[in-house]
């Protein structure tokens, strides 16, 4: 039997509003992620990867960004309705969140065991001792050979991928149910890279923490992904178990991709956009996303929009899904 998700993201639209303005940038997104399990997001840049993941903990930039529908169930309650208060309960502590650039992430002005032991301290009430004993074994747990000299550096000294440990020790100090990371390692070479990876992936069954992942790069999906969700122009239009979805897309766009990924693996499976244009949020055709850039299309799909729909192992939004 299937365990019930630990966040289930349902229909969620999130828009753009404002003087004279309203349409939505991701809309009608559903994702879910299971306990103990790695589930990657991916498509083309702008497809809306980061701003869903934004929203599930309030950080899209509101205004001019508003969730517009939909919601965001976390262990049964609906973060979009969430107090600011006990949104920051939650931010942290439960589901923590790894950015791209860590150097951006790590404020300057503090060493690193400042900015850890202030994050244990914002969620557990412990003596100075013990944030600092959670703070270094935190610190080992994201991969860390010497977390004692590290613990009284400054960002500055680190390079970028000791800074990315760190942001993924800041994430587990708190020993949250939820890691999202959103392209956590594209700034960094790729022999770093692939250890960033594993970490995580180790980290996931050691402690059993659940791990959405966006990435650009299908290489790393399949090596490290247990579920996949594809994205494009703000919808999901195909989803299931990475082996099943690699190994036959539905979808015309996921087959599309994978067509100009020439092996999967992590050096040469960077996602590569396939011809054509992506619509505009703000002009969207009446029928299928995809429509223009399809050479399965058929006038249904230029007039009827296609919802995500069980097709074979896996969830697809296609009218004519690839067999
Ligand atoms: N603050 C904002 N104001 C207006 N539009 C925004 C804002 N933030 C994001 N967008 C728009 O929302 C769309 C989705 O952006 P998002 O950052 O989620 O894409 P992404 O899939 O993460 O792309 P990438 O792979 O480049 O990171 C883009 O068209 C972007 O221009
Ligand atoms: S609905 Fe039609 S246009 Fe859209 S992806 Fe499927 S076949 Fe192509
Ligand atoms: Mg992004």
């Amino acid at each position: 039997m299937t365990p019930d998700p630990l966040l289930d993201i349902r229909n969620l639209s999130v828009g753009l509003r404002g003087d004279g303005i309203g349409y939505d940038i991701v809309r009608d997104v559903s994702l879910s992620l299971y306990p103990n399990e790695v589930l990657a997001v991916v498509g083309e840049s702008g497809c809306g990867k980061s701003l869903t993941a934004l929203s599930i903990l309030a950080l899209h930039a509101s205004p001019p960004l508003y969730i517009t529908g939909g919601s965001i169930l976390f262990e049964g309650t609906d973060l979009t309705k969430l107090s600011p208060a006990k949104m920051r309960a939650v931010r942290g502590a439960e589901i923590a969140m790894v950015f791209q650039d860590p150097m951006s992430a790590l404020d300057p002005m503090f060493t690193v065991g400042t900015l850890l032991t202030s994050a244990v301290k914002a969620h557990q009430k412990v003596s100075a001792d013990v944030a600092k004993k959670i703070s270094l074994e935190a610190l080992a747990d994201a991969g860390i050979e010497d977390p004692r000299r590290r613990f009284d550096e400054y960002p500055f000294q680190l390079s970028g991928g000791v800074s990315q440990r760190v942001m993924i020790a800041l994430a587990l100090v708190n020993d949250p149910k939820i890691i999202i990371a959103d392209e956590p390692t594209t700034a960094l070479d790729v022999t770093v890279q692939a250890q960033i990876l594993d970490r995580l992936r180790e980290l996931k069954n050691e402690r059993g923490m659940s791990v959405m992942l966006i990435t650009h790069n299908l290489g790393v999906v399949a090596s490290v992904a247990d579920r996949m969700a594809v994205m494009y122009a703000g919808e999901v239009v195909e989803s299931g178990a990475v082996g099943e979805v690699l190994a036959a897309p539905h979808h015309p766009y996921t087959n599309g991709l994978l067509s100009a990924v020439p092996r999967l693996n992590s050096e040469a499976s960077e996602l590569v956009p396939i011809g054509g244009r992506v619509p505009q949020p703000n002009e969207l055709p009446a029928g299928c996303a995809f429509a223009d850039r399809c050479s399965f299309v058929t006038d249904r799909c230029r007039s009827e929009h296609p919802p995500l729909e069980h097709h074979a192992r896996t969830e697809v939004r296609c009218h004519h899904p690839v067999a």
